[in-house]
């Protein structure tokens, strides 16, 4: 608590007034399950631990005050809850005001502002939804405060329509998702055409689900996210000259090799069938870990990182790097880049008595290579986004 203590006195100096409400919200790591979102598959992720905090005190008049610690050079952002449009120089604060756009919109309309200092945990750039962690915090807070009893799902969809439409990328439900109902030990199994999911136990018995950040930033990724998604819409559509399906989540492996010379280009075949095989290993992979065979398990997560390598080509030096250094341990039974690619994080299923020593050696022949040190973390299964009773 020592952090939030740390936060509550930065709230006070900033806002002269003291905290009301605490609101968190995770990040998240996806098992596996990677671009299949967007293709109509299946996704197999889990809320973190780590994630953003949110302090709030009520305002009386129509003002939103906010400050992130994170971004201390941007100083106390301040919007009218009557103009939530885009804020063209500060790209941050786009979060919140979308986010609050979009729940007043599909509910009532906020009659007072607040004051709001956020404080996120999760690393800068890795991939680990620091901005649905963001959205879903800030639904959270309009949820409470506002009593407005969203459903869950409704708020999830939300977020991804403000990443959608007003942020401008065009990602798919997962991240939202994961970080919007997430359960403490729990991961997500979520069909993504009807949104029916299960939570299964993420239970590794001796392993734990290492994290491990290339700590390069993720640049260029939008446009390459873009460039996937619509290299797999092209696909789909001469899939479905002959084939009548809404998806390549419809699809098989066997129906899928037995069509894929409908696909003219090579490359669009090779992103296609990615999106195929990867849902195909999503619900096996869900199946091993219920059964707690986590031999075979890892061995889909590894067979899910070559495929991203190479059919998808959304890994990089720095990702694979770290993944095929993983795979050399015999303490380790699979490991994979998770989330968009391109930079960001990986995980691995590691031995808890071989953490050390394998993060040890992956660091340096990571170092040797890349030219700077990549960081690990322990990933812990928690909660979705919720008010901290403190
Ligand atoms: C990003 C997107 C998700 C999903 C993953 C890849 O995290 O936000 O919707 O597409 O990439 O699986």
């Amino acid at each position: 608590m020592s952090n939030l203590e740390a936060l509550n006195q930065t709230f006070i100096d900033i806002f002269n007034h003291p905290v009301e409400r605490h609101f968190f919200s995770p990040g998240r790591i996806n098992l596996i399950g990677e671009h299949t979102d967007y293709n109509g598959g299946h996704v197999f992720p889990c809320a973190i631990t780590i994630g953003t905090y949110g302090l709030v005190s009520i305002r009386e008049d129509k003002l939103v005050q906010c400050y992130s610690t994170n971004m201390a050079d941007t100083g106390v952002i301040t919007f009218s809850l009557d103009e939530l449009e885009k804020n063209e120089e500060v790209s941050w604060i786009n979060y919140v005001i979308g986010m609050l756009k979009y729940v007043q919109a599909s509910t009532k309309p906020f009659t007072h502002g607040f004051n709001l200092v956020i404080e996120g945990n999760i690393p800068n750039g890795a991939g680990l939804s620091s901005s649905a962690s963001l959205e879903m915090l800030i639904g959270t807070i309009a949820d409470e405060i506002y009593h407005l009893e969203l459903d869950r799902v409704k708020m999830v969809k939300l977020g991804q329509q403000v990443e959608n439409k007003f942020i401008g990328v065009n990602s798919g439900i997962m991240d939202q998702f994961a970080i919007g109902m997430g359960q403490a030990e729990q991961a997500m199994f979520l069909d993504v055409n009807t949104l029916d999911f299960q939570y299964i136990p993420a239970e590794f018995g001796d392993y734990r689900i290492l994290i491990m950040n290339t700590n390069k930033r993720r640049e260029l990724a939008d446009s390459k996210y873009n460039e996937r998604r619509s290299q797999c819409e092209a696909a789909l559509a001469q899939l479905k000259t002959e084939l009548t399906i809404n998806s390549l989540g419809d699809l098989d492996n066997e129906t899928f090799d037995a069509n894929r010379n409908l696909i003219n280009d090579p490359i669009l075949a090779k992103r296609a069938k990615h999106a195929v095989y990867e849902n195909t290993r999503t619900i096996e992979a869900k199946a091993l870990l219920q059964a707690g065979e986590l031999e075979k398990f890892g061995k889909l997560l590894n067979a899910s990182h070559i495929s991203l390598r190479d059919d998808y080509d959304v890994t990089g030096i720095e990702l694979d790097t770290l993944v095929e250094s993983a795979w050399s341990h015999q303490e380790v039974l699979g490991a994979r880049m998770t989330g968009a690619g391109m930079g960001g994080c990986a995980i691995a299923l590691v031995h808890k008595d071989a953490i050390d020593e394998v993060s040890a050696a992956i660091r340096s022949d990571y170092t040797e290579k890349v030219g700077y040190a990549p960081s690990f973390y322990i990933a812990q299964v928690g909660d979705g986004s919720k008010e901290l009773t403190v």
